[in-house]
């Protein structure tokens, strides 16, 4: 049974009198990675936060189960918050707390568990984002890169329907993101759960998702397949994710327009439609992706509406994909979503043995290519920061995001 579906139709937020976005309407595929990209400020953070329930827009509705978040009662939507697990931008730990005490908060909350129950969740948690032995320390006493990964380990700790990560990324060095983008795609091939990923790292946004959405001038300029954002002519799409300087996004967002159609004939008589990256597979001996053939269904049938460059660049990566290629055989091996390198892997069954769930920390030895667990820099005693679910200070509607149900963990990441 997929995931969650997420159906969001004419939302439109504003903060007094400035006005964040307008009218976006998007389904969230059930049991598929979305990714929503954007300039900086144009809302992703808050997009996130009203699906949650902590911010509400003026107009518009969000609608999971049947259930309107904009308009339900309070203690509707305090249940159904139990279905989402979030990662907020910074992470927003508990100061006070430590690490284990951190992770721990939401199993303590919404469940009945026992301390020894929650000892081996948090340890099975805190080991897959590699932050095994940090339980004592305090979120102040370590790196960025760490309170992103306690976060990420606090967000999956109910195993939610409905993950949302805004910039898992951002701070994490480029082995650990790959590490994180092949921990998304197998929790997604294990779960099947619905998934939401804010990020600004265009590899990610490239080899990641089923989905992609974009953000820009106060609205969603695009959500679709990937196959489809990846062959869009659209200017701000194809900027955006090509990470162009030229196009019609500039640094303080939008460019003199006259300026940005010369560069767009610049970049057209440079180059054609760039060939769809491979997308990134779950790791041998992990269940299928049940979410790319549902996916690759939905782009079969609005191929005759795309343009034909966007059609024949569809189509070869098609053929490609029908190439009888290995998959990686163990996490690591293909960091970067690497079918790429020499063309993509198929997405057939599994013959492998069973993954290296530990995606962060140091792997057996050889054969299995798994890269070593690498130190986290020293970065300087931040300030405290917000509690659970409050990374802002929203005006009114700030409440505590929660994790989902309670319920044995579906997959343990460490065999
Ligand atoms: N609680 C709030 N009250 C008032 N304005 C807010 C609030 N939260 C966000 N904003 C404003 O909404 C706009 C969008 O902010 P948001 O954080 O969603 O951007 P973003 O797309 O996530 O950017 P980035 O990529 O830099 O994280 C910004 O102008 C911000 O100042
Ligand atoms: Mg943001």
């Amino acid at each position: 049974m997929p995931g969650v579906e997420v159906r969001v139709e004419g939302l439109t937020k504003s903060f007094g009198r400035a006005n964040i976005w307008s009218d976006v309407t998007l389904t969230l595929p059930p049991g598929e990675v979305s990714v929503l990209l954007g300039p900086s400020g144009t809302g992703k953070s808050v997009f996130l936060k009203s699906l949650i329930g902590l911010l509400k827009p003026e107009k518009g509705s969000i609608v999971i189960h049947d259930t309107d978040l904009v308009r339900c009662s309070e203690s509707r939507l305090y249940d159904i918050r139990k279905l989402f697990g979030v990662l907020f931008q910074d992470g927003a730990l508990f100061g006070s707390m430590n690490l284990y005490d951190n992770i721990a908060f939401p199993l303590r909350e919404h469940t009945k568990k026992s301390e020894s129950q929650i000892r081996d969740i948090v340890a099975e948690k805190m080991d897959m984002v590699g932050l095994k032995g940090d339980e004592s320390k305090l979120p102040g006493e370590i790196s960025g890169g760490m309170r992103k990964r306690a976060g990420l380990a606090r967000a999956l700790v109910l195993d939610p329907e409905i993950i949302l990560f805004d910039e898992p990324d951002s701070g994490l060095d480029p082995v650990r993101t790959a590490y994180l983008n092949q921990l998304i795609i197998d929790l997604n091939a294990q779960t099947d759960s619905t998934f939401l990923i804010v990020t600004h790292d265009i590899n990610t946004a490239q080899t990641v998702p089923d989905n992609i959405g974009m953000l820009y001038r106060k609205h969603l300029a695009m959500f679709g397949p990937r196959e489809v954002l990846l062959t869009s002519d659209d200017p701000v799409v194809a900027q955006f994710l090509n990470g162009r300087r030229q196009g019609p996004i500039g640094m303080s967002e939008e460019k003199d327009t006259a300026q940005a159609q010369r560069e767009m004939a610049e970049v057209e008589e440079l180059s054609g439609l760039p060939p769809i990256k491979p997308q990134l597979e779950a790791t041998a001996g992990l269940p299928e992706r049940k979410a790319v053939g549902r996916r690759q269904r939905r782009v079969e049938e609005m191929m005759h509406t795309l343009p034909p460059a966007a059609q024949e660049a569809i189509r070869r990566s098609q053929a490609e994909q029908q190439a009888p290629q290995a998959r990686p055989t163990a996490v690591g091996a293909a960091p970067y979503g690497a079918p790429s390198t020499n063309g993509p892997a198929t997405n057939g069954p599994a013959t492998n043995g069973p993954a290296s769930h530990d995606l962060f920390s140091p792997a057996p030895e050889e054969p299995t290519q798994t890269l070593p667990r690498l130190p986290d820099p020293p970065t300087p005693v931040s300030p405290p920061e917000a509690p659970l679910g409050q990374p802002v200070t929203p005006p009114t509607d700030s409440r505590p995001p929660s994790g989902p149900t309670s319920g044995p963990g579906r997959h343990r990441f460490r065999s």
